[in-house]
């Protein structure tokens, strides 16, 4: 399990371009947190970090699913938030991505039913105004491949954002 702390939005892009540098078409991201936790913030540096340009990516609340074409392959961005029960989740057809992108789902425990096993979550809480802590854990042997290398790769000090002490579980 790796934790950070970002004080402002600019360094919570920062991680998730380290993330987006780190994902390849087939990882998965399930994303939690509160209403304003700054998902949808994380998903633009994920972005970024994909060669896409983060202006681009904006909240998917109503459209649900926003895909982007990066240039290591597809980024789709999916939100589940305004969806209530398992089927109507199921009918977004989340899997046909699964093995052709890098899929990024906010609110990813209300599609939980439908995660592959494999999956990097990571879960953000507030933290005061301006910071919010991240955790990020993985499950599968992908997954844990990529947090493996994010740990590699944000172990400097310089990456313009605090890694908390590691926590082995
Ligand atoms: N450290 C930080 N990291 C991310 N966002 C931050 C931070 N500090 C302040 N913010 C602000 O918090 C807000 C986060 O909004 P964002 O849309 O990313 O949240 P969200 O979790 O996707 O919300 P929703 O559940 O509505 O989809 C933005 O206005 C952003 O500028
Ligand atoms: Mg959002």
């Amino acid at each position: 399990m790796l934790k950070f702390l970002t004080s402002s939005a600019e360094e919570t892009i920062r991680l998730g371009r380290h993330i987006g540098c780190l994902a390849v078409p087939s990882s998965v991201i399930a994303l939690s947190g509160n209403l304003g936790s700054g998902k949808t913030t994380l998903v633009k540096g994920i972005a970024a970090g994909m060669g896409i340009d983060a202006a681009r990516v904006n909240s998917p609340s109503f459209v649900l699913i926003r895909e982007y074409r990066g240039k290591k392959g597809k980024l789709v961005h999916a939100d589940v938030y305004r969806l209530d029960n398992a089927g109507q989740i199921t009918f977004l057809g989340l899997e046909e991505y699964f093995n052709s992108a890098v899929v990024v789902i906010e609110w990813a425990k209300k599609a939980r039913h439908l995660l592959p096993e494999d999956h990097v979550a990571i879960s953000i809480a507030f933290s005061g105004k301006d910071h919010r802590r991240f955790t990020v854990s993985a499950q599968g042997r992908h997954s844990s491949a990529i947090v493996a290398r994010l740990r590699a790769a944000t172990a400097r000090p310089k990456s313009g954002f605090y890694r908390e002490k590691d926590i082995h579980a």
